[in-house]
């Protein structure tokens, strides 16, 4: 392992305000997403889709790496050109995830574990020679009744940390995963006293398996209210809860926090982020950037719906949303980006 290219890569994922492009779904999840818009659940259709994602004109403007899934970074354009070349060729780094999803914990019922540890290091070195520098696991809490349990904290954080210490064995920077779900009808409160507890343990696990801090990137939730809870907290107090949390459980050695957006709308995500970022920006030792799927890509999903009419369109919607996270990371968006942005990034599409 070399600890000056890790840490060079993890500091490229945060540099210049750019943020990653989840777009990892495994094929279960994307044909969800595919079946709501009436799209064909194909490998053909997933592939074209991911094809218009990454050849968006001029997406290496805000975005600093993608995350692909097996099916995906095995895939090539129309013209033959692999897909992470087009990537590489962007400027952007290529990416992995590589847990094989979050299953039934054992003796902890309405939890789960993630999984993917057997073969590992394998898959992670075949990842490597195919061209990707850097890879997402991504752990599930759930908040309810009686739960999360220590048991399910700790096995997820121990799963975390070797999956971690595996990524860096192998040259590839871990982006380190623990969402503590939107979904319930938790307080902002309880939700903060959680991530706290649960980002702790992944610490405490990542020193244990001597993990290089420096070299990893956070991928966490932001501290919010439940979907269903009565009492929804400002763009503000979001903010506020999510950094002071944060602060007391991530160490200054990670040069990155990258949110997940976990269900919010759009909009949300992008004010929440640059809420953090107007109001802590310069107090931080980590840089507060973003790792979103949905709240990146979802209409760029919408206006696509499988035609290929559609595609400018919707690289064009896709463009805005990297545009409005790359803005948060510098603490300047504004809502009124959300009304002016069609003919910004049709020009953006004609100059590219
Ligand atoms: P969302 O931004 O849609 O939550 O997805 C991020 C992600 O990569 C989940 O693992």
């Amino acid at each position: 392992m070399n600890n000056q290219e890790l840490k060079n890569t993890a500091q490229r994922m945060v540099a210049h305000d750019k943020g990653l492009l989840a777009m990892d779904e495994s094929n279960p999840t994307c044909d969800k997403r595919f079946a709501k818009q009436g799209i064909p659940q194909t490998v053909e259709a997933r592939r074209a889709y991911r094809e218009l994602l990454i050849t968006t004109p001029r997406l290496g403007e805000c975005i600093s790496g993608v995350i692909l899934y097996d099916e995906t970074i095995r895939q090539r354009g129309k013209d033959g050109t692999p897909f992470v070349e087009t990537i590489q060729r962007a400027g952007i780094v290529p990416g992995i995830k590589v847990d094989t999803g979050a299953k039934a914990l054992a003796g902890h019922p309405g939890e789960k574990v993630t999984e993917g540890l057997d073969g590992l290091r394998e898959r992670l070195n075949e990842y490597f020679q195919m061209g990707a520098r850097f890879a997402k696991w991504r752990a599930v809490i759930t908040p309810g009744t009686g739960i999360p349990s220590r048991g399910c904290i700790e096995a997820n954080a121990g799963a975390l940390a070797r999956y971690a210490a595996l990524c860096q064995e192998a040259g590839l920077v871990p982006v380190v995963e623990p969402e503590v779900l939107m979904e319930g009808d938790h307080t902002l409160q309880r939700c903060s006293e959680l991530t706290e507890e649960v980002l702790r343990a992944v610490f405490a696990h990542l020193y244990t398996q001597r993990v290089e801090l420096d070299g990893m990137i956070l991928k966490p939730n932001m501290v919010l209210p439940g979907l269903s809870c009565p009492q929804q907290e400002g763009v503000d107090e979001v903010a506020d809860a999510t950094v002071q949390c944060l602060s007391r459980a991530v160490p200054a050695a990670v040069p990155g926090v990258a949110f997940l957006s976990g269900g919010q709308s759009c909009e949300l995500a992008s004010a929440r982020l640059n809420a953090m970022n107007v109001r802590f920006k310069s107090k931080l030792p980590w840089a507060v950037a973003f790792s979103f799927a949905r709240a990146i890509q979802q209409p760029a999903l919408e206006i696509w719906k499988g035609h290929e009419e559609n595609v400018t369109a919707a690289q064009q919607a896709l463009y805005h949303r990297a545009r409005c996270n790359r803005a948060a990371r510098r603490g300047e968006y504004q809502p009124a980006m959300e009304r002016s942005w069609k003919w910004d990034a049709v020009s953006a599409g004609k100059a590219a």
